[in-house]
């Protein structure tokens, strides 16, 4: 079965060309990274304009690198949400106006369930995880710990309560004065520091509560700027590596500790902040100590793009009628795994 996915919930424009749900013909991306730069962070209204600008060019390259056409297409699959409100429109409108005109079944998914089985996959030099596996989703907007028993079988075991990891990175990026997206160049500066320069606190350092929390550790490194000043030269790479390891330290421990909660031996990454090469390693190292499999996606596949979508499309799709125009809305704020929530209630604070 021949998909063709689009993704645009943020700043990246993308469409993949994926045969049979696990195989990447093409993943074309257009992203808007240059355009936010000069603003510090990504700007809803602009990144929407430059979707539309974006996106013809974006799924013309998909097709011609697949060797296909629009007529080779057997189905669509399109992020509905979570993310800006104006960017999904166009992925979904695009979308909708394809299938219609094609006569091909055309379905909305979850921006989420699209980077947590991205490690399904087929790709040179990387196995793929059989099921049940513990996803860490951390990306610029979710830090989520999910039970993934099958595809469309998820179950969420903690969250942030307040900034994702990934807004923790660019927003400290942003204090020191590093461009946007601030995660790479806290990476880049930190492989020369010292991670333990530092003493940053570990937020929410229980094994108990998956929740995550990382608007204090934010808090902890304004204060210690306030108190010394923006560092330069060696001691910028040790505050980098300090806080970087501060919330790696955070996402691997608890992440462990819902493989062991569930029973569940193997767990994935995923989401922009996967990328980071200190949690690559330490999640390896730590679950190696504890007998657990890691299965890490190509960063290519960790940041947003459409191919990430492949799975869920073609899961969805396949059980879909067959032919004609199924109906689903935009959800900017939508929740995969309604009804399915083990975390504990809240008790307070915990910064
Ligand atoms: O998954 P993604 O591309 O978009 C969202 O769905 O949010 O994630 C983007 C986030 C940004 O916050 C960016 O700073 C972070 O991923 N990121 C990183 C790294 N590469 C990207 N964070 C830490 N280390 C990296 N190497
Ligand atoms: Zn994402």
């Amino acid at each position: 079965m021949l998909i063709m996915t689009l993704e645009s919930s943020c700043d990246e424009t993308s469409a993949a060309i994926i045969k049979d749900g696990d195989t990447i013909l093409s993943n074309a991306i257009s992203s808007q990274i240059p355009i936010h730069r000069r603003f510090g962070g990504v700007v809803p209204e602009l990144a929407s304009r430059n979707h539309v600008l974006a996106i013809n060019q974006v799924i013309d390259d998909a097709l011609s690198a697949a060797g296909c056409t629009l007529q080779d297409l057997e189905g669509i699959g399109v992020t509905s949400g979570p993310g800006l409100m104006g960017s999904l429109l166009v992925g979904i409108e695009t979308a909708k106006a394809l299938a219609y005109a094609l006569d091909i079944p055309c379905v909305g998914l979850n921006h989420l369930e699209g980077h947590l089985t991205a490690v399904l996959l087929q790709q040179p030099n990387y196995t793929t995880p059989t099921f049940p596996y513990i996803g860490l989703v951390a990306s610029g907007g979710h830090s989520d710990l999910y039970l993934v028993r099958a595809m469309g079988d998820y179950t969420i075991l903690g969250r942030t309560r307040d900034d994702a990891a990934g807004e923790a990175f660019d927003k400290v990026a942003k204090m020191l004065g590093l461009p946007y997206p601030g995660g790479v160049e806290i990476d880049r500066l930190a492989a020369s520091g010292d991670p333990e320069a530092i003493a940053f606190p570990r937020p929410m350092w229980t094994r108990k509560n998956l929740d995550f929390s990382f608007a204090g550790l934010k808090t902890a490194v304004l204060t210690h700027l306030q108190q010394h000043g923006i560092p330069e030269g060696q001691q910028l790479s040790d505050l980098c590596a300090s806080f970087q390891a501060a919330v790696v330290d955070v996402l691997v421990m608890k992440t462990i500790a819902a493989a062991k909660q569930q029973k569940v031996p193997r767990i994935i990454l995923s989401g922009g902040v996967a990328c980071n090469s200190m949690l690559r390693q330490r999640m390896q190292e730590q679950a190696h100590k504890k007998k657990l499999e890691v299965f890490l996606a190509p960063p290519s596949l960790c940041t947003d793009n459409a191919a990430m979508l492949g799975p869920a499309a073609y899961y969805k799709l396949k059980d879909s009628s067959g032919t004609g125009f199924s109906h689903f809305d935009l959800q900017a704020s939508s929740s995969m795994a309604p009804g399915k929530d083990a975390r504990q209630p809240v008790k307070g604070p915990h910064r």
